[in-house]
């Protein structure tokens, strides 16, 4: 059974701060870097040329792996949830998680915007659980919570790993999980690695998703470039983690991918690199 996944991240749809209640210390510094670098990086046009580009191929579903906003505020939710809305025409299809810059700051109690603008793409339970096929499920997680000012780091709650142990041992021996996750578990070689900017507890989460066979795919972004790494198991199928970060930002010099096509044939697995000319 043949099925296509398309996976996108980090779109970070951006606005300022109006209100005086949208303008603490964390939103003005953000701010201030999106003035002088994320907006000239993520021109809204690029993020239109990539919903048209998703619209004309060929995919069963479709995955957003966190970061959708810059600040959190509502305005970037509202236009986000605008300029996908082609994409999003059946929440079965489409899977969205959070990442850091969605939850960028302590919201007022009761109102997540993730929650109001995406929460019909994630769920009401611990996990949010996409059967793709008979033999393809995929698992999203929500590990974004706000930090201080200079955190943008993130948590698995043990809460989420107990909710995946017992989804995975509810299906067949045969079946295959697709973990989408918003941070990354492994880096580029002389990467400079940052503990204030990734899983707190990414050793012990990656070292679980390792002893789990079942699960053979990690899909994330937070970092923006795009990668697809391999991660072997003892006798049994390795782990492949897809980074698919940045998708509508301006290419960079040598980039050559924006997000991933991902086909699934039987339980076998092929990546296809996508560059958003
Ligand atoms: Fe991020």
């Amino acid at each position: 059974m043949r099925a296509t996944i398309i996976h996108i991240s980090d779109l970070h749809f951006h606005s300022y701060p109006q209100k005086f209640s949208e303008c603490n210390a964390k939103r003005i510094l953000g701010a201030t870097n999106l003035l002088v670098r994320r907006a000239r990086e993520f021109p809204l046009k690029r993020a239109k040329l990539l919903v048209e580009r998703i619209q004309k191929m060929d995919w069963d579903h479709l995955v957003i792996s966190g970061d959708i906003t810059q600040l959190s505020l509502e305005r970037e939710f509202s236009l986000a949830r605008e300029v996908l809305g082609p994409l999003l025409k059946n929440d079965q299809r489409v899977t969205v998680i959070p990442g850091n810059h969605d939850r960028y700051v302590n919201q007022q109690h009761g109102t997540d915007l993730f929650t109001k603008y995406f929460g019909e793409f994630f769920g009401t339970n611990e996990v949010h659980v996409s059967k793709i096929n008979q033999e393809w499920v995929i698992v999203g997680w929500d590990s974004a919570h706000p930090n201080d000012w200079r955190t943008a780091a993130g948590t698995v709650k043990s809460s989420t790993i107990r909710a995946t142990e017992k989804l995975i041992h509810s299906f067949s021996d045969q079946t295959n999980f697709i973990v989408v996750n918003h941070f990354p578990l492994t880096f580029p070689e002389d990467w400079k690695f940052d503990r204030f900017h990734e899983l707190y507890n990414l050793v012990p989460v990656r070292n679980w998703i390792l002893q789990n066979p079942p699960i053979r795919l990690y899909l994330h972004g937070h970092i923006h470039l795009n990668w697809c790494h391999r991660l072997p198991r003892d006798s049994a199928p390795e782990l492949l983690l897809v980074n698919s970060a940045a998708s509508c930002s301006k290419l960079h010099t040598g980039q050559s991918s924006s997000f991933h096509q991902i086909v699934l044939e039987d339980s076998n697995v092929k990546v296809n690199p996508i560059l958003l000319n």
